[in-house]
């Protein structure tokens, strides 16, 4: 069996360039799943065009390496008090990513259409069109996913549980597409009831 790799090869170049930009605050990890997650979005929504979609998802974060990594954590989260610091990584993001996708050029990729989207990726909570949808719900989606999960909870020193009752409470809307929706809405749900396992397999279970 061969083993493809998630990041396609159109998209490698841009990674590599990408890299160096993203090891702040795991977001080289972060923009790896998010790019997993943003395919699958992707196969549910042909109206989507995957040639925006993905060179974006890759390079949305870059702008991060630019700004005070001490700073970083008070950028975002439950009580946010750097917010200034979110459209800061967006305007650094949007010249970084411009350099790359410049210098490769990748084939029927549309660099403008492209950086469109990382411009206000965070600071824009609407869906600008169905393109940005998928890229955000990709984004924010990695808040859901296992490896979304282990990592904040790290930053934060909180439990599961805990983090996906903040992610249902602070991030509305949190999700921008059915598809988007259902992805994060099933693995809350699911981190809720592994919780409760103790509680049906217990003592209490044969009461
Ligand atoms: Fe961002
Ligand atoms: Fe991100």
């Amino acid at each position: 069996m061969i083993d493809e790799g998630v990041i396609l090869p159109r998209d490698l170049p841009l990674w590599q360039d990408a890299k160096p930009y993203l090891d702040v605050r795991n977001n080289d990890e972060h923009t790896i799943v998010a790019y997993g997650l943003a395919r699958a979005l992707l196969a549910e929504m042909p109206q989507a065009d995957e040639s925006v979609v993905l060179p974006a998802i890759l390079l949305h974060d870059v702008g991060w390496k630019r700004i005070d990594p001490e700073l970083l954590l008070l950028a975002i989260g439950r009580n946010p008090t750097r917010k200034d610091l979110v459209r800061e990584h967006e305007i650094h993001g949007v010249e970084i990513a411009r350099e790359i996708l410049e210098r490769h050029r990748p084939e029927g990729v549309d660099v403008e259409a492209v950086l469109a989207i990382i411009d206000g990726h965070d600071t824009t909570k609407q869906a600008r069109s169905v393109n940005d949808a998928v890229m955000k719900d990709a984004d924010k989606g990695w808040r859901a996913t296992p490896h979304g999960v282990k990592t904040i909870c790290g930053w934060y020193d909180t439990s599961p549980v805990e983090h996906v009752e903040t992610l249902e409470q602070v991030s509305n809307p949190y999700m921008l597409t059915a598809a988007g929706r259902a992805f994060a809405e099933g693995m809350c749900v699911a981190i809720k009831a592994e919780a409760q396992i103790n509680r049906y397999m217990g003592e209490a279970a044969d009461e």
